[in-house]
């Protein structure tokens, strides 16, 4: 049977798409893995993905053990925090901040898909200014990864340019 749902993919010129818009099969990573693989072999972020930066060197200073409480203070894509995850190992607790209200639950299914759950991490939409709403005692791990993300920056709808 036909299927209704089915809509044709948005007409670009040239063979690759430039307009963030236009980039649907970027914006999908999990159906399309082929062109993700493709794109960030040359170097480049897909489209609504950001990329952490200096991971090997956070994760050696920080020599995260068990148990171990930290908090990312600016989660973003959460990239950080997912390699902080797997360090604690379902052990301890991960608290992740970010003020932005359209990536941070975005950020919480992402990680969610990679099998860690509310006893693992607690995500936190407040400015870190205000660090100290958060009921911990203390962190044992503290990641500041201080600016923007580069998905705030690829969808215009958000309103950052540097165009
Ligand atoms: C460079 S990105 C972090 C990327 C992240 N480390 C990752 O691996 O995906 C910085 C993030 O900090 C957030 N941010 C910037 N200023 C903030 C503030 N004052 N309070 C909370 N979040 C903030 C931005 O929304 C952005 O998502």
């Amino acid at each position: 049977m036909e299927d209704k749902n089915h809509t044709r993919r948005k007409r670009y010129s040239g063979s690759y798409p430039k307009k963030f818009s236009e980039k649907y099969k970027e914006q999908n990573p999990n159906k399309y893995i082929d062109t993700i693989e493709k794109v960030m072999s040359k170097g480049n972020t897909p489209a609504g993905m950001h990329r952490p930066i200096m991971v090997e060197e956070i994760l050696s200073f920080f020599d995260i053990q068990p148990h171990e409480i930290g908090i990312d203070l600016t989660i973003g894509f959460g990239g950080h925090s997912k390699e902080m995850l797997e360090k604690l190992n379902h052990t301890g607790h991960l608290h992740g901040i970010d003020q932005d209200p359209l990536e941070l639950p975005k950020t919480k299914e992402r990680l969610e898909s990679y099998g860690f759950t509310a006893s693992d991490f607690t995500l936190h939409q407040i400015n870190f200014k205000d660090l100290d709403q958060i009921n911990e005692k203390g962190f044992d791990f503290i990641l500041a990864d201080l600016g923007v993300s580069s998905m705030q920056l690829d969808d215009p709808q958000r309103g950052f340019t540097f165009r």
